[in-house]
């Protein structure tokens, strides 16, 4: 049976490069996968007390992560660090205490910013986060995309030598399920 990773977008805009980069991924990853987004922009504001009367949103989003069996993050770095919409669904998702979604899902991280430093600082504020919730993360390769407005072409897909890098993150990310699962 194929195995469900699920995809979760740090961007909220609807012209997201980081959306793109996911669909890409979809595109190119491996017969055995079956990649899907699981959308984060209408989960409200975790806040402890809202756990009495659990909103039916976080009930939806922890329910689709229930239901995954991998997790790759793909992201825009906001002022040095992980977009506040993220780090929600990072935070939603980890309760209630003992109840997290997180646990021992095969991760893995990918940021593209349109800077030429490719989102270093949000890569690896997603990794302190989700390594501290029990994510094992793929080490390798590291995938820091910069000036991503320049690599996708007019059907958006991405230019050849960052297509073939991509190609080799969700080779990769395969490989590193594959040992995590058997
Ligand atoms: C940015 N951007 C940005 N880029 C970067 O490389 N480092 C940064 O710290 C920031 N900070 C930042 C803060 C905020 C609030 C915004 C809206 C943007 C620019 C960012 O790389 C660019 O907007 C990307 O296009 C965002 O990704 P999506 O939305 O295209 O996926």
């Amino acid at each position: 049976a194929k195995k469900n990773i699920a995809l979760i977008v740090g961007s909220l805009r609807k012209d997201s490069y980081n959306r793109k980069v996911a669909h890409e991924l979809m595109r190119l990853a491996p017969d055995e996968l079956d990649l899907n987004i699981v959308e984060i922009g209408d989960l409200p504001l975790y806040n402890e007390d809202l756990e009495a009367e659990t909103p039916q949103a976080w009930s939806d989003f922890r329910h689709a992560m229930k239901s995954s069996d991998g997790v790759i993050f793909i992201s825009p770095e906001y002022n040095r660090s992980i977009p506040g919409a993220l780090k929600n669904a990072i935070d939603v998702g980890s309760r209630p205490y003992g109840q997290s979604v997180w646990q021992g899902l095969p991760g893995a991280v990918i940021t593209a910013s349109q800077s030429a430093i490719g989102g270093f600082g949000s890569n690896h504020n997603i990794r302190q986060a989700v390594v501290f919730l029990d994510i094992p993360m793929m080490p390798q390769p590291e995938a820091y995309i910069g000036q991503i407005q320049n690599l996708l072409d007019d059907n958006d897909r991405l230019v050849p030598d960052t297509e073939k890098f991509v190609q080799k993150f969700i080779d990769s990310y395969h490989d590193w399920f594959n040992k995590l699962r058997r």
